[in-house]
């Protein structure tokens, strides 16, 4: 049993989930096929991106965008030192891809009011040799993507969202993942939808399309448009293996596919009961005296309609932020820093880069202050509401520094 009266995550499925992943495996046919395909239509019609190409995470998606960017085949591809952009507040398979792909990565701070990259701070550290951002949209909430985009533009930038955390969200009434070259999306357990682990990354060009599918799967030419034209060109092999890129094996399962398009059809509406509850425990938090004192809640960038992840908080100088989470924690109540801070601070980052002293102070500020508990898929009861309510406030009257 959890031991938490209001945790993080609670069971994503449903049993209309469950049910569409035994239908499949008693098919026998668990590796990816047909429906892994009908969930990238489903996908990219909804979203309404150009293509859509479905992993088993977002990690993998992360990966495949930054290998698509160096691949040869690419006409317009990065090379080694080329410098991208990250956020501070990323999560660690945003920003490792960058560095195995023989790519620099540079730290951005961000915005304190809205948890993502500072666009002040982007234009700063924007130098010759700045090739692509990493944009990481934090929890469910945006950066201004209007002024982003003018950024991009100027300084003709390839654009990566790493939308992991925010599938759903729309900036001016057009969703997340649409604005750059390339996004991505993770299905894992805690996100805005869930198979269990899964991802998808959406790109712009057919040229991008051809060349992650492949990477996707062995770097083998079967799935190629350009198929029979490899086979001609290659008479002297298999026509089912002639390998045509390099590769990696990052591919979705149909069970996968299966449970992240039945829980996809349904988005609105989990975005709807999510935001709801989150919209009662904001008003409820911010007619208490005490929790507004000590305690600022996120809000939504202008402009933006975010699908929430979490609700993300940070906490005043006044209060010993150690205490008060532990204390929190014992109660009942289940937080994690939001992503994980600042990720320059980690110690993998000392030891694969070398280390600059980059001044992120948002980013420290976040790290040292900042937290964020879930949202439940099912409506919560007022009693509920109420001992949350009493428990952040009692717990802050007594770790007041
Ligand atoms: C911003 C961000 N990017 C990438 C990932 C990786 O996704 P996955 O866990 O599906 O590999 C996560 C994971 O939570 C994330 O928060």
């Amino acid at each position: 049993m959890n031991k938490y009266i209001y945790p993080l995550v609670d069971n994503p499925f449903r049993k209309k989930d469950l049910k569409s992943a035994i239908e499949v495996i008693k098919t026998g046919r668990i590796t990816m096929s047909k429906n892994v395909a009908a969930f990238e239509n489903q996908f990219s019609n909804k979203i309404k991106n150009n293509f859509s190409i479905m992993t088993n995470s977002g990690s993998s998606a992360n990966l495949l965008a930054l290998q698509c960017l160096i691949n040869p085949y690419r006409k317009k591809k990065l090379k080694k030192g080329d410098e991208v952009l990250i956020p501070a507040l990323c999560w660690s398979t945003s920003l490792w891809p960058i560095i195995q792909s023989g790519l620099k990565p540079v730290f951005v701070d961000v915005d304190i009011n809205n948890l993502n990259i500072d666009l002040n701070d982007m234009e700063r550290k924007i130098s010759k040799k700045t090739k692509a951002i990493m944009l990481v949209h934090v929890l469910g909430n945006c950066p201004n993507m209007k002024l982003l985009i003018k950024l991009k533009k100027k300084y003709n930038l390839i654009l990566i969202e790493d939308t992991c955390e925010s599938l759903g969200t729309m900036f001016n009434k057009k969703f997340l993942g649409t604005f750059g070259e390339f996004s991505t999306f993770s299905f894992y357990s805690s996100h805005q939808i869930s198979s269990g682990e899964g991802g998808m990354i959406s790109c712009k060009s057919r040229e991008d399309y051809e060349i992650i599918k492949s990477l996707r799967s062995h770097g083998w030419s079967r799935d190629l448009s350009i198929h029979k034209k490899i086979i001609k060109q290659n008479k002297h092999l298999d026509e089912k293996f002639i390998f045509y890129n390099s590769g990696y094996n990052l591919r979705p399962t149909e069970v996968s596919a299966v449970i992240a398009a039945s829980q996809f059809r349904d988005l609105d509406k989990f975005k709807k009961t999510k935001n709801f509850i989150r919209n009662q425990i904001v008003k409820k938090f911010r007619s208490n005296n005490v929790i507004n004192n000590y305690l600022k809640i996120i809000d939504p960038t202008h402009n933006s309609d975010p699908f929430w992840f979490g609700i993300p908080m940070i906490l005043s100088d006044k209060i010993n932020r150690m205490k008060f989470i532990n204390l929190i924690n014992k109660q009942g109540l289940e937080t994690r820093p939001i992503i994980s801070g600042n990720f320059a601070k980690q110690p993998a980052v000392k030891k694969y880069l070398i280390y600059k002293k980059y001044k992120l102070l948002n980013a420290d500020k976040i790290n040292d202050n900042g937290f964020f508990i879930g949202i439940p898929f099912n409506k919560i009861s007022d009693n509920l509401l109420n001992k949350i309510c009493n428990i952040f406030e009692k717990n802050l009257q007594i770790s007041k520094v």
